[in-house]
């Protein structure tokens, strides 16, 4: 029996436990309550300056100044709706799908278009996208790298003001760790903005 426990215990060990979402499993680890998590994310959004959320995307998450910035009221019409199957998916398993989109999206948000593209679909083989099925024109088997998320020179400079917010409060967290407090927080604003139309009501 002994050299059954023992193999039982050292696989909890050698087997990785497989997080879906680091970057979302990197910012639970905080403890931040939701509040705290929506009041960073608003600040993130509406940065100032050009290559920001604000600038891009626009005040409430429409009428921003790039063209080909999805209209963040309305999460149905998004690339990440439509490429993990859409409606029917939705309705077929509701926190299922939003997980995965949170996934998806974190990394979006906190790496940029490009990179993306080259590496979030590699890393993630257990969330299937079907790029066949974006209506979105252009671009269709990738993400228009001009999404830079959190990586313009702006939204850089944010970050950093976060880390020394959160130095100021006695939380030595290293830039890579506010990256993810930054890409989770400001889609959890995001979030918000859903109009609840027929182009939105996903997460409202
Ligand atoms: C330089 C302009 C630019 C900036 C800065 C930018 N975005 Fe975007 N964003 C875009 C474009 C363009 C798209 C559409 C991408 C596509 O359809 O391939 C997009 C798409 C999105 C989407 C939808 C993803 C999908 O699956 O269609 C979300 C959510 C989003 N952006 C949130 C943000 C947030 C939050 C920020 C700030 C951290 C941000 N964006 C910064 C241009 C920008």
């Amino acid at each position: 029996m002994r050299w059954l426990l023992t193999v039982v215990c050292l696989s909890v060990f050698v087997v990785p436990t497989y997080a879906e979402d680091p970057i979302e499993a990197s910012v639970a680890k905080l403890g931040l309550s939701k509040e705290q998590l929506l009041k960073i994310g608003e600040d993130v959004y509406n940065t100032d300056g050009e290559n920001t959320c604000l600038k891009c995307h626009g005040k409430g998450g429409t009428g921003g100044d790039q063209a080909g910035a999805a209209d963040l009221r309305h999460p149905r019409t998004w690339r990440v709706y439509q490429a993990l199957g859409g409606d029917d998916a939705f309705k077929a398993n509701k926190e299922k799908f939003i997980k995965d989109i949170d996934a998806v999206v974190h990394d979006l948000i906190r790496n940029g278009a490009t990179s993306w593209n080259l590496k979030f679909p590699k890393e993630h083989k257990e969330i299937a996208m079907d790029w066949g099925k974006v209506t979105v024109p252009d671009k269709v088997d990738k993400y228009n790298q001009m999404m830079k998320g959190i990586t313009s020179d702006p939204m850089v400079k944010k970050v950093k003001e976060l880390q020394e917010q959160f130095e100021k409060e006695g939380k030595k967290l290293t830039i890579q760790h506010i990256r993810d407090v930054a890409a989770v927080s400001d889609f959890m604003y995001v979030k918000t903005l859903d109009d609840g139309s027929a182009k939105g009501g996903v997460f409202k």
